[in-house]
This record gives C-alpha cells, structure tokens and sequence, in this order.
C-alpha cells in the first residue's frame, strides 16, 4: 500500500469509531464504612453528530458488577438515573460527573462502600450503533478488629504457636517468621 493510501484508510477507521471510553476510574482500595465516598468514573467520547443528535442516538449508560447479567445502575440521558440490585439505595444519584448532558449521570457515587461491593466494575456505554465497555476492580477492606499470638508447648520439643485474626477482609496472607537470635 503506497503511504497515501495507507493514511486515507486509516483516517476513515478513525472517522468510523463511535462512542469510546477514554477513561475509567475506580478507586482500586478504600476502607468499609468509612462513612466517605468512593467515585467510579466512566468517561467517554461520542462522534459530534451523536452529540448532536436528538437523545444522543440512543446512548445508554449500565455499571455491572463482578459478572451479574443484570446492571447495577442504569442512565439514559433524559431520564433519571438508577440504582439496581446490590447498589440500591447505595448511590447518590444526584451526583453529577459533568455539566453535560451526555455524560452528566456517567459516574457511580457510592455513599458509604461495605465490603460486600468489593469486586469487579464494569462501566458498559452504548449508542444505536456501537458500544464499549472497560472494567476494574474495587476492594473494600476492613482492618482487623483483633489480633492475636499465642503459643502453647505441648511435648517436651514441641510447641504450638498460632496468629488469630478477626474481623479482617478480604482474608489476609499470614506468615510466621522466626527471630534468628
Ligand atoms: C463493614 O462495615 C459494615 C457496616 O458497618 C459492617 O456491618 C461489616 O461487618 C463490616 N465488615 C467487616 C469485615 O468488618
């Protein structure tokens, strides 16, 4: 293929791609119930005569979370946002990502993250004639409520020596390391 051509196939690639996520932003590690908000951002561009169309040719907005079939929150633009399934009730729906009416609803505004939400998002955006979809991984985690280290000899060269912890997630590693004096 001489260069020119090359460049004219390229550019009508280019000029044929529709909605795109350009960004997505999950915050990969936050503390349960820490009584502040974890943003997940979904961000996207359209083709200007999908923003220029009328409803924006049909653009939806769904979250899925880990691989549920069903969305956990769902937006078209023109309407109310929704919350579903294990997010109900969990969002601020009022949140606005944006002042534009394309994308204003995009972004999920969880309140007060429990570790039950810790997982796998998927941010899915569609149009009358493409879609796209990106996804990451959020963990909410709990600190430890006790710890505890106990040993208990039982034999004359054998010892017992345990490390309890509880209330912790997601469940941790452990390992017992020896002092070496
Ligand atoms: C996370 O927080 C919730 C709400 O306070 C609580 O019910 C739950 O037990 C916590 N999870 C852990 C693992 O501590």
């Amino acid at each position: 293929m001489v260069p020119e051509v090359l460049l004219l196939s390229l550019a009508l690639l280019l000029g044929a791609v529709g909605i795109q996520i350009t960004d997505l932003r999950v915050p990969s590690a936050v503390r349960n119930n820490s009584g502040s908000a974890a943003l997940l951002d979904c961000e996207y561009t359209l083709k200007p005569e999908e923003l220029a169309a009328d409803k924006y040719s049909g653009l939806v907005v769904k979250w899925y979370f880990k691989n549920s079939p069903s969305p956990v929150y769902q937006w078209i633009p023109g309407q109310k946002p929704q919350d579903l399934g294990i997010l109900k009730g969990k969002l601020d729906l009022s949140h606005r990502a944006s002042d534009h009416g394309a994308t204003m609803h995009r972004a999920l505004y969880i309140t007060n993250p429990t570790t039950e939400l810790s997982g796998e998002y998927k941010c899915f955006v569609s149009t009358f004639d493409d879609e796209d979809f990106m996804t990451k991984k959020m963990v909410v985690f709990a600190p430890e409520k006790s710890l505890e280290f106990t040993s208990s000899r039982f034999g004359p060269d054998a010892v017992n020596l345990t490390c309890r912890a509880r209330g912790v997630y997601p469940q941790p590693k452990m390992a017992l390391y020896k002092d070496p004096d």
